[in-house]
């Protein structure tokens, strides 16, 4: 899988890209990471990539002609074509379904913002798939992009042995109804740490009862810490009640609440 980065601020990735999984990756040619400076796509001896807002205001924004030039010629290096992947505050918050999504990719083009931001116009223009690593701000989209090649590198067959598979990791093993869990404790040596014992049943040598409790830890920790995860499942024959429109434009069952709960190369 092919990653192109457009960043500022290509030496942030070095180390990242090329120690544990993402390093993996790289060193067995499951993955290769291409970083672009954006400002080398000026045109100016100041290599200008920003400039003052529109309307007043603090901060710069960044201009479109060199993020439009970028994105072009960056996308025309290889045949294959990228999906376009905007990190921003504004996006759609990453989730382990989306990384898989991502996963399946042959490649793809991460745009880092900085500043303020980028012009909105050539945003539009790109028209990328927008992610957001969480509800904080960031100086800048480099540690969300590379947040984001971690998450998918994981899974790339071939990358993670079969000792650390993803499949029990939190969010990606699921009850039977589908729905993300969180993974159960873990425990190592000594059997007794300080006057804490092991729970007694990981040295039963019983596999069944061992994937049981681990099991059922799953969905405790779940309830317990993002009970978000677990929607309580409609009343039977629910499905027949009339729906309501919310005033976000979604329908729910009528005295039903809304919502699901608490809510390295470079060129
Ligand atoms: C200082 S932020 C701009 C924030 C913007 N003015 C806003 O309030 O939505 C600069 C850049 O950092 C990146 N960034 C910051 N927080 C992020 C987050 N939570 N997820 C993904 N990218 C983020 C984006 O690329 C953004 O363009």
């Amino acid at each position: 899988m092919r990653f192109d980065v457009l960043t500022l601020f290509p030496g942030m990735f070095g180390e990242i890209l090329s120690t544990s999984m993402p390093g993996r990756a790289a060193a067995s040619r499951i993955a290769e990471y291409h970083l672009h400076d954006l400002r080398d796509w000026t045109e100016d001896n100041h290599r200008t990539v920003d400039d003052r807002p529109f309307g007043g205001g603090p901060g710069m924004v960044m201009l479109c002609e060199p993020m439009w030039n970028a994105a072009n010629a960056i996308e025309a290096l290889d045949e294959r074509p990228a999906r376009r992947v905007l990190l921003t505050p504004q996006g759609e918050p990453l989730k382990q379904d989306r990384v898989e999504d991502l996963a399946s990719s042959e490649r793809l083009l991460l745009i880092a913002g900085h500043y303020e931001g980028i012009d909105e116009r050539v945003v539009e223009r790109l028209d990328p798939l927008e992610i957001s690593v969480g509800d904080y701000v960031l100086s800048g989209g480099e540690l969300p992009a590379m947040t984001l090649i971690d998450a998918v590198v994981r899974l790339l067959p071939g990358v993670l042995g079969h000792a650390d598979s993803a499949a029990e990791d939190s969010f990606s093993t699921r009850d039977e109804e589908g729905r993300p869990l969180l993974d159960c404790p873990h425990y190592t040596r000594p059997r007794e740490w300080r006057g804490q014992a092991v729970p007694e049943i990981l040295l039963s040598g019983d596999h069944g009862a061992v994937a049981r409790w681990r099991r059922e830890q799953s969905v405790e920790r779940t309830r317990r810490r993002r009970p978000d995860l677990l929607p309580a499942p409609r009343p039977l024959g629910d499905e027949h009640r009339p729906m309501s429109r919310q005033p976000d434009g979604g329908e729910t069952a009528r005295g039903e609440q809304s919502g699901d709960g608490p809510g390295v190369s470079s060129s």
